[in-house]
């Protein structure tokens, strides 16, 4: 090896680890420190070592100026090395602690920022109180009574079904008397503010709710909701077309094609599920309907007086089609980079 190839492999080493303590000291992280100080004077296999190598294979009159330059890269590298340890644990030796050092790089905080999903409830709770429905939140932990009873859906219903829900080990509620459960939808909350307040009501609720669903692109087995519910005195299934377009143009887009299927719900009738378009497919994005009259007989409404509409929806769809994210898992991953965009 010619001496200047040998002074120039020891040139890139120092200028690569002066890089990689810097990162260590913006990024104050100690593990990065540690596996730079590995990565460059490592005993075993460290670079300087490596390079060390190269010592022995330059021409024996060039010896002596390598060996020199090799020497003080070394010293070079432990320097590094200790300054940015000093750096990290805020301020190391005495007497060098006490004396600021306006040329060393400055240690730059790192900055979180809020979950899509959080980002997008915040969002979807503005768009739908312009509209006026001001929110509310429930328990995730329910009881029989508001997660099935009182939304129109018996005993022997098969959404009841224990394989389809995650009811938990503990004693009997007050209220309902049955089990308890991780709330399967948002609907809960429907009920718990009709047994609290008289119409009108125009509400919505953003939470999470679980299902023991198989985890596929569009599914997880958690996930958010946003549940409307509106009922005062001639409400029409027109007045929820109405709104449901409005809030997913508003969210979504004026291009966005949304339709409305005719489906089927306990606690609706009539019932339809919502599709939007995306990507040349129809993607499910939530259910709706007309609140079921024994839905509001159970809260001691009478239907004779009132009616209204009630719909729940996918949050993390919601966010997905707006993003463009095409696997629900990349919300849950806690992968940073990924997170970081949004
Ligand atoms: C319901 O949960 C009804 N409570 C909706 C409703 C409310 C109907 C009020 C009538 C009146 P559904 O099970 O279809 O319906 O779920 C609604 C939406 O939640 C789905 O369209 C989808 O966007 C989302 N969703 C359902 N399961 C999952 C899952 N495993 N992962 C992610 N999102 C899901």
């Amino acid at each position: 090896m010619s001496l200047n190839d040998f002074i120039k492999q020891l040139d890139d080493l120092v200028e690569s680890a002066s890089k990689q303590f810097e990162d260590a000291i913006h990024q104050v992280d100690h593990q990065v420190l540690e596996e730079t100080r590995i990565e460059y004077l490592g005993a075993k296999s460290g670079k300087l070592k490596e390079a060390q190598k190269g010592l022995g294979k330059v021409a024996k009159e060039d010896k002596p100026v390598a060996g020199k330059r090799f020497n003080e890269v070394k010293t070079r590298l432990e320097e590094l090395f200790q300054s940015a340890a000093d750096t990290i644990t805020g301020g190391g030796k005495k007497g060098k602690a006490e004396t600021l050092d306006v040329t060393l790089p400055g240690v730059r905080p790192r900055l979180g920022h809020i979950h899509p999903i959080t980002q997008t409830i915040d969002e979807l709770k503005d768009i739908m109180g312009r509209l006026g429905f001001s929110a509310v939140e429930g328990p995730e932990i329910e009881d029989d009574w508001h997660n099935f009873e009182a939304l129109n859906i018996p005993l022997e219903h098969p959404a009841r079904d224990p394989l389809d829900n995650f009811y938990l080990n503990i004693a009997a509620s007050s209220h309902g008397g049955g089990n308890q459960l991780l709330r399967s939808q948002t609907s809960t909350v429907q009920i718990r503010v009709m047994e609290n307040k008289q119409p009108p009501i125009r509400i919505v609720s953003l939470g999470r709710v679980y299902r023991p669903d198989e985890i596929d692109a569009t599914h997880y087995a958690m996930f958010h909701q946003i549940e409307g519910l509106l009922v005062d005195t001639n409400v029409t299934m027109a007045d929820l077309k109405y709104v449901l377009r409005l809030f997913a143009s508003s969210y979504l887009g004026e291009d966005v094609e949304i339709r409305f299927r005719p489906s089927f719900f306990p606690f609706t009738e009539p019932s339809v599920e919502v599709d939007m378009r995306w990507q040349d497919t129809w993607l499910e994005f939530g259910g709706a309907g007309m609140v079921d009259p024994n839905v509001l007989k159970a809260v001691g409404y009478d239907p004779e007086e009132v009616t209204g509409f009630a719909f729940g929806l996918g949050v993390e769809r919601l966010c997905m089609r707006r993003h463009g994210i095409n696997d629900i898992r990349y919300l849950y991953d806690s992968n940073t980079k990924f997170l970081a965009q949004f």
